[in-house]
């Protein structure tokens, strides 16, 4: 028996889509929270194997999705080079940041960086071992764009225009970064899947602010350097990639990188994307996060109205982006009702 999720992904039309949700362990639910509180804060969550097992679980069994995916954060790559990071509540990370060659020169080599994420390793290990049989499990990684805004930013930014400023002025510098956390991806992606992911996403959240040839150079080629790496060493291992608000370039965007599959945000729609997207194979997406806060029959009729225009081909049921702190988690249910309904 195939698990539904890779089913989609080797590019079956299945009658029901596989249902996960970006962010779905998290603030909204309160064993979240109590978990999170014995851990003491948010890092020490994501370095504590059976704990970040645990809220990885979480959601599994209150919703039975089925998927999970690693407990963990983007930001630990930049942390395992060397950066400093640390969250602050209410406001979001804060890493010391890179304005130049003397910065670069401070960061570890893209391949020493297991000593500080084999914790993360072996939380997969845990979830192989813990995990229902039918439930994909999924590893991820920050695409190199992303991963770089807050590296040279220190922190999240509305237009990302440290990055782009570095990418201006010293393009030396910015495209040795790149090239970094790409070799650096490649190496955390390829251990996450020898400890026991199934699936490997790429979260490229700020794919929406590079244009023209910039997209080319920062949002698909990295992608594609991992993706085909990745598939030379793991050819079985499907690998979905998330240029978020990418609009009109996700169209292309699976061919281009050698994606199995395209995760949508919720700017495009559904119907956009089957006739565009979906062509090149298996789309994940795209309701709107806000309706797990504010529910009601407008949840039930945006989730059917995605799961129907998507019925054609191969498709995850998604959120956008991640489910908010300030969501129901009766809502979840009402979705996932909704879809397999639909
Ligand atoms: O999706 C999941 O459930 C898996 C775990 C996961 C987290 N972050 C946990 C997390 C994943 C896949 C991420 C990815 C991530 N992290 C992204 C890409 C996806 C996206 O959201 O666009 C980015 C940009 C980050 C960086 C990051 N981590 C920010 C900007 C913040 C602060 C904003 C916020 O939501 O508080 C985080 C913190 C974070 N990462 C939380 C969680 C559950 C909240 C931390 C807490 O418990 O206080």
């Amino acid at each position: 028996m195939t698990k539904l999720m890779l089913r989609a992904l080797g590019g079956e039309t299945l009658d029901t889509p596989p249902i996960w949700m970006m962010r779905q362990a998290g603030r909204y639910l309160p064993e979240y929270r109590a978990t999170r509180a014995r851990a003491g804060d948010f890092l020490s969550l994501c370095y504590n194997p059976e704990l970040a097992a645990e809220v990885t679980l979480q959601p599994i069994r209150r919703f039975g999705f089925d998927a999970a995916i690693l407990f963990a954060d983007i930001l630990l790559v930049p942390q395992a080079l060397g950066a400093d990071l640390w969250f602050v509540t209410g406001e979001g990370p804060r890493l010391s940041t890179i304005s130049g060659a003397r910065d670069m020169a401070r960061l570890k080599p893209a391949d020493d960086i297991d000593d500080r994420l084999s914790p993360v390793y072996q939380t997969l290990r845990l979830l192989s071992e813990e995990l229902p049989r039918d439930t994909t499990l999924i590893g991820f990684a920050g695409a190199p764009w992303t991963v770089a805004t807050y590296m040279v930013a220190g922190r999240g930014t509305k237009d990302q225009g440290p990055a782009h400023q570095l990418k201006d002025q010293d393009r030396a510098t910015f495209v040795a970064l790149i090239d970094l956390i790409t070799e650096a991806t490649i190496h955390y992606l390829s251990r996450q899947i020898e400890a026991g992911a199934d699936v490997v996403k790429l979260f490229d959240s700020w794919a929406g602010s590079l244009k023209g040839r910039d997209f080319d150079d920062f949002a698909v080629e990295p992608a594609r350097r991992i993706i085909q790496e990745l598939k030379h060493r793991h050819p079985s291992v499907p690998i979905i990639a998330f240029p978020r608000e990418a609009g009109q370039r996700y169209v292309g965007f699976a061919h281009a990188t050698g994606a199995d599959c395209v995760a949508l945000d919720n700017s495009v729609s559904a119907e956009w994307a089957a006739a565009n997207v979906q062509v090149d194979g298996c789309v994940q997406g795209n309701l709107d996060p806000r309706h797990m806060v504010t529910g009601g029959p407008d949840l039930v009729a945006e989730a059917q109205r995605i799961t129907r225009s998507l019925r054609n081909g191969p498709h995850i049921f998604n959120l956008g982006h991640g489910i908010t702190p300030d969501a129901d988690p009766d809502n979840v249910a009402r979705m996932i009702d909704a879809v397999r309904t639909a």
